[in-house]
């Protein structure tokens, strides 16, 4: 039987503190610096959902919602979302410390999705995740959506076979 793990045993979180050289002439911190924080946060989560080597197989999504300036406190949390068979999607949601009050305000999501592999670089099964929390649970309803999604704009499925996105316009045909 396929092993299972909870969302929460994938839990991955890093704090940084934004120095000059990653900002840009704006005093903020430039995006490329983050996408490189969440893909190795992410990539934790992943390795500690399977325990093997993990690749980056796409970046599906990434919202930049506020700036984040110089000096600020960030910190990432990455929780593998859903697993499938040798891949994995894992969501990074990241906040901003308030200087003063310490308050933790939401700047950023992102949706990356990492593929297990063994040492010939080859797709190996992962466990089952579990979802526990209400967002866990959404999180993972919607994974499979994106995976056609992002295998559709990878020219790796064809529209007419992505079922699961397709009822999401369409509804029940
Ligand atoms: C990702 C990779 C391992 C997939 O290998 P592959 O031989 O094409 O394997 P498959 O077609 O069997 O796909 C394996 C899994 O990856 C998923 N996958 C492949 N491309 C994907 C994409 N663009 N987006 C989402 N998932 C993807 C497949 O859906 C499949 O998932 P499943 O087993 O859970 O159903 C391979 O393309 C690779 O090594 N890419 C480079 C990874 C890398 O170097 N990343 C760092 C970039 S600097």
């Amino acid at each position: 039987m396929r092993k299972k793990k909870t969302a929460q045993e994938t839990l991955a979180i890093a704090t940084r503190i934004v120095m000059p050289n990653e900002t840009n002439t704006l005093g903020n911190l430039m995006g490329g610096w983050l996408l490189n924080w969440m893909d190795i946060n992410a990539a934790i989560a992943a390795h500690r959902h399977c325990r093997r080597v993990v690749v980056t197989a796409s970046v599906n999504n990434v919202s930049f919602n506020r700036p984040i300036r110089l000096g600020d406190i960030v910190t990432i949390e990455s929780k593998v979302s859903r697993s499938f068979n040798s891949s994995m999607e894992v969501y990074s949601d990241v906040w901003v410390e308030d200087h003063i009050t310490g308050k933790q305000i939401k700047s950023n999501e992102s949706i990356y999705t990492f593929v297990a592999v063994d040492q010939n670089t080859g797709p190996i099964e992962v466990p089952e995740l579990v979802p526990e929390t209400e967002l866990e649970k959404e999180r993972y309803d919607g994974a499979l959506r994106r995976k056609q999604l992002a295998l559709i704009l990878a020219g790796r499925m064809k529209p007419s076979e992505a079922t699961e996105l397709k009822l999401l316009f369409l509804g029940k045909e």
